[in-house]
Protein backbone atom coordinates (compact mmCIF):
# COMPACT_ATOMS: atom_id res chain seq x y z
CA UNK A 1 0.00 0.00 0.00
CA UNK A 2 1.19 3.24 -0.57
CA UNK A 3 -0.51 6.42 1.54
CA UNK A 4 -0.05 10.16 0.53
CA UNK A 5 -0.21 12.51 2.56
CA UNK A 6 -0.92 16.38 1.62
CA UNK A 7 -0.58 18.71 4.76
CA UNK A 8 0.31 22.66 5.83
CA UNK A 9 1.81 21.22 8.73
CA UNK A 10 3.78 17.94 8.00
CA UNK A 11 6.02 18.38 11.40
CA UNK A 12 2.67 16.63 12.67
CA UNK A 13 2.83 13.39 11.01
CA UNK A 14 6.72 12.52 11.30
CA UNK A 15 6.60 11.14 14.52
CA UNK A 16 3.92 9.14 14.89
CA UNK A 17 4.85 7.03 11.68
CA UNK A 18 8.51 6.64 12.97
CA UNK A 19 7.31 4.60 15.75
CA UNK A 20 5.94 0.66 16.38
CA UNK A 21 3.79 -0.74 13.87
CA UNK A 22 3.74 1.50 11.30
CA UNK A 23 7.24 2.44 11.84
CA UNK A 24 7.90 -2.00 10.89
CA UNK A 25 5.17 -1.85 8.30
CA UNK A 26 7.22 1.02 6.35
CA UNK A 27 11.15 -0.71 7.19
CA UNK A 28 9.45 -3.97 6.01
CA UNK A 29 8.25 -2.49 2.60
CA UNK A 30 4.71 -3.58 3.02
CA UNK A 31 3.71 0.05 2.90
CA UNK A 32 5.06 3.79 1.74
CA UNK A 33 3.85 6.68 3.14
CA UNK A 34 4.33 10.08 1.68
CA UNK A 35 3.63 13.40 3.39
CA UNK A 36 3.72 16.65 0.87
CA UNK A 37 3.80 20.03 2.42
CA UNK A 38 1.15 22.35 0.33
CA UNK A 39 3.01 24.87 0.73
CA UNK A 40 5.46 23.78 -2.23
CA UNK A 41 3.00 23.72 -4.48
CA UNK A 42 1.97 27.32 -3.67
CA UNK A 43 2.78 29.77 -6.96
CA UNK A 44 2.53 32.89 -4.43
CA UNK A 45 5.37 34.71 -3.91
CA UNK A 46 4.74 34.91 -0.13
CA UNK A 47 4.14 31.67 0.22
CA UNK A 48 0.54 31.99 1.75
CA UNK A 49 -1.45 28.46 1.84
CA UNK A 50 -4.82 30.23 3.12
CA UNK A 51 -7.11 32.79 2.11
CA UNK A 52 -10.17 34.71 3.02
CA UNK A 53 -14.10 32.85 2.57
CA UNK A 54 -16.10 34.22 0.36
CA UNK A 55 -19.72 35.90 1.84
CA UNK A 56 -17.68 37.61 4.86
CA UNK A 57 -17.31 34.26 7.44
CA UNK A 58 -14.95 34.75 10.12
CA UNK A 59 -12.27 32.58 9.96
CA UNK A 60 -9.70 31.28 6.52
CA UNK A 61 -9.97 28.61 4.23
CA UNK A 62 -7.26 26.64 2.57
CA UNK A 63 -6.34 28.01 -0.69
CA UNK A 64 -7.45 26.88 -3.94
CA UNK A 65 -4.26 27.19 -6.03
CA UNK A 66 -1.73 24.76 -3.83
CA UNK A 67 -3.91 22.81 -2.65
CA UNK A 68 -5.53 22.03 -6.53
CA UNK A 69 -2.03 21.68 -7.71
CA UNK A 70 -0.86 19.43 -5.43
CA UNK A 71 -3.89 17.05 -6.00
CA UNK A 72 -3.45 17.07 -9.69
CA UNK A 73 0.19 16.46 -9.44
CA UNK A 74 -0.48 13.21 -7.74
CA UNK A 75 -2.99 11.82 -9.45
CA UNK A 76 -1.14 12.71 -12.68
CA UNK A 77 1.22 9.79 -11.06
CA UNK A 78 -1.04 7.01 -10.55
CA UNK A 79 -4.54 6.33 -9.83
CA UNK A 80 -5.52 6.37 -6.14
CA UNK A 81 -8.23 4.23 -5.09
CA UNK A 82 -9.44 6.94 -2.73
CA UNK A 83 -8.84 10.64 -2.38
CA UNK A 84 -9.73 10.97 1.83
CA UNK A 85 -10.36 14.34 3.31
CA UNK A 86 -10.29 14.13 6.87
CA UNK A 87 -12.88 16.16 8.34
CA UNK A 88 -15.54 16.29 11.51
CA UNK A 89 -18.47 16.36 9.27
CA UNK A 90 -17.47 13.03 7.38
CA UNK A 91 -18.22 9.48 7.45
CA UNK A 92 -17.63 8.44 11.48
CA UNK A 93 -14.87 6.46 11.24
CA UNK A 94 -14.99 3.07 12.25
CA UNK A 95 -13.57 -0.77 11.78
CA UNK A 96 -15.62 -1.71 8.66
CA UNK A 97 -14.50 1.33 6.94
CA UNK A 98 -11.00 0.58 7.72
CA UNK A 99 -11.12 -2.92 6.67
CA UNK A 100 -11.82 -2.34 3.77
CA UNK A 101 -9.92 0.29 2.75
CA UNK A 102 -7.02 -1.51 3.82
CA UNK A 103 -7.55 -3.91 0.79
CA UNK A 104 -6.72 -0.54 -1.22
CA UNK A 105 -3.56 -0.10 -3.40
CA UNK A 106 -2.95 4.05 -3.47
CA UNK A 107 -4.59 6.51 -1.12
CA UNK A 108 -4.55 9.77 -1.18
CA UNK A 109 -5.36 12.15 2.46
CA UNK A 110 -5.88 15.27 2.63
CA UNK A 111 -5.53 17.43 6.05
CA UNK A 112 -7.75 20.18 6.34
CA UNK A 113 -6.97 23.37 8.38
CA UNK A 114 -8.76 26.83 9.07
CA UNK A 115 -12.21 26.43 8.48
CA UNK A 116 -11.60 24.05 5.79
CA UNK A 117 -11.06 22.89 1.97
CA UNK A 118 -13.15 24.83 -0.70
CA UNK A 119 -16.58 23.13 -1.47
CA UNK A 120 -15.47 23.01 -5.25
CA UNK A 121 -12.73 20.22 -4.40
CA UNK A 122 -15.20 18.27 -2.25
CA UNK A 123 -17.65 18.06 -5.07
CA UNK A 124 -14.75 17.06 -7.77
CA UNK A 125 -11.80 15.59 -6.43
CA UNK A 126 -12.49 13.77 -3.07
CA UNK A 127 -14.33 10.34 -2.95
CA UNK A 128 -14.44 10.02 0.45
CA UNK A 129 -14.99 11.90 3.84
CA UNK A 130 -13.78 10.89 7.29
CA UNK A 131 -14.04 12.06 10.22
CA UNK A 132 -12.49 10.18 13.47
CA UNK A 133 -15.16 11.00 15.80
CA UNK A 134 -18.01 13.86 17.44
CA UNK A 135 -15.13 16.45 18.51
CA UNK A 136 -13.06 19.19 16.95
CA UNK A 137 -9.03 18.83 15.97
CA UNK A 138 -7.37 22.11 14.94
CA UNK A 139 -6.74 20.35 11.96
CA UNK A 140 -6.90 16.63 10.05
CA UNK A 141 -3.30 15.67 10.54
CA UNK A 142 -3.82 14.10 13.85
CA UNK A 143 -6.86 12.33 12.08
CA UNK A 144 -4.39 10.77 9.32
CA UNK A 145 -2.30 9.64 11.54
CA UNK A 146 -5.28 7.69 13.51
CA UNK A 147 -6.22 6.45 10.21
CA UNK A 148 -2.59 5.81 8.36
CA UNK A 149 -2.36 3.48 11.83
CA UNK A 150 -5.15 1.65 11.42
CA UNK A 151 -4.95 0.68 7.93
CA UNK A 152 -1.33 -0.51 8.21
CA UNK A 153 -2.08 -2.98 10.95
CA UNK A 154 -3.99 -5.21 8.82
CA UNK A 155 -1.66 -5.08 6.20
CA UNK A 156 -0.60 -8.82 6.37
CA UNK A 157 3.28 -9.49 7.65
CA UNK A 158 2.56 -5.99 9.30
CA UNK A 159 2.01 -7.35 13.10
CA UNK A 160 3.91 -10.25 13.23
CA UNK A 161 1.16 -13.00 14.97
CA UNK A 162 -1.29 -12.77 12.45
CA UNK A 163 -4.01 -13.52 13.93
CA UNK A 164 -3.79 -10.66 16.60
CA UNK A 165 -5.23 -7.79 14.46
CA UNK A 166 -8.30 -9.85 14.00
CA UNK A 167 -8.35 -10.50 17.83
CA UNK A 168 -8.77 -6.76 18.57
CA UNK A 169 -12.12 -4.86 19.71
CA UNK A 170 -14.31 -4.24 17.30
CA UNK A 171 -12.99 -6.91 14.31
CA UNK A 172 -15.92 -9.20 15.35
CA UNK A 173 -18.12 -6.57 16.33
CA UNK A 174 -17.06 -7.12 20.00
CA UNK A 175 -14.75 -5.50 22.21
CA UNK A 176 -12.29 -7.29 22.76
CA UNK A 177 -12.33 -9.63 26.59
CA UNK A 178 -10.06 -8.66 29.73
CA UNK A 179 -6.18 -9.65 29.43
CA UNK A 180 -3.68 -11.23 32.33
CA UNK A 181 -0.19 -11.83 32.42
CA UNK A 182 2.11 -13.34 34.96
CA UNK A 183 2.50 -13.94 37.84
CA UNK A 184 -0.93 -15.99 38.83
CA UNK A 185 -1.59 -14.15 41.88
CA UNK A 186 0.09 -10.40 42.27
CA UNK A 187 0.03 -8.49 45.25
CA UNK A 188 -3.08 -10.62 46.33
CA UNK A 189 -5.09 -10.37 42.94
CA UNK A 190 -5.76 -13.68 41.59
CA UNK A 191 -6.03 -13.91 37.79
CA UNK A 192 -9.87 -16.11 36.82
CA UNK A 193 -9.10 -19.85 37.30
CA UNK A 194 -10.17 -21.25 34.05
CA UNK A 195 -7.35 -19.43 32.26
CA UNK A 196 -4.90 -20.98 34.11
CA UNK A 197 -6.69 -24.74 33.55
CA UNK A 198 -5.17 -25.57 30.37
CA UNK A 199 -8.81 -26.04 28.86
CA UNK A 200 -8.51 -24.28 25.82
CA UNK A 201 -11.97 -24.72 24.55
CA UNK A 202 -13.04 -23.91 27.94
CA UNK A 203 -10.67 -20.79 28.04
CA UNK A 204 -12.28 -19.67 24.28
CA UNK A 205 -16.18 -19.77 25.73
CA UNK A 206 -15.04 -18.09 28.62
CA UNK A 207 -13.31 -15.42 26.37
CA UNK A 208 -16.12 -15.21 24.14
CA UNK A 209 -18.67 -14.69 27.88
CA UNK A 210 -16.87 -11.72 28.70
CA UNK A 211 -16.27 -10.09 25.61
CA UNK A 212 -20.28 -10.06 25.46
CA UNK A 213 -20.40 -9.21 28.87
CA UNK A 214 -18.16 -6.18 27.99
CA UNK A 215 -20.08 -4.93 25.55
CA UNK A 216 -23.38 -5.49 26.94
CA UNK A 217 -22.06 -2.91 29.57
CA UNK A 218 -19.49 -0.23 27.62
CA UNK A 219 -20.92 -0.60 24.29
CA UNK A 220 -24.58 -1.58 23.85
CA UNK A 221 -25.06 0.39 20.77
CA UNK A 222 -22.71 -2.31 19.01
CA UNK A 223 -25.24 -5.19 20.18
CA UNK A 224 -27.99 -3.33 17.76
CL1 LIG B 1 -10.86 14.30 10.46
N1 LIG B 1 -10.57 16.73 11.47
C1 LIG B 1 -10.74 17.64 12.42
N2 LIG B 1 -10.25 18.87 12.23
N3 LIG B 1 -11.40 17.41 13.55
C2 LIG B 1 -11.89 16.18 13.71
C3 LIG B 1 -11.74 15.16 12.77
C4 LIG B 1 -11.06 15.48 11.62
N4 LIG B 1 -12.34 14.06 13.22
C5 LIG B 1 -12.83 14.38 14.39
N5 LIG B 1 -12.57 15.65 14.71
Amino acid sequence: MRIDILTVLPGLLHGPFAESIVKRGIEKGLVEVNIHDIRDYTTNKHKKVDDTPFGGAAGMVLAMQPLHDAIVKLKSERNYNEVIFLTPDGERLAQGRVNQLSLCGNILMICGHYKGIDQRLRDNLITLEISIGDYVLSGGELAAAVLTDALVRLIPGVIGDEMSALSDSFQDGLLAPPVYTRPAEYNGWKVPEVLLSGNHKKIRVWEEEQALKRTKERRPDLLD
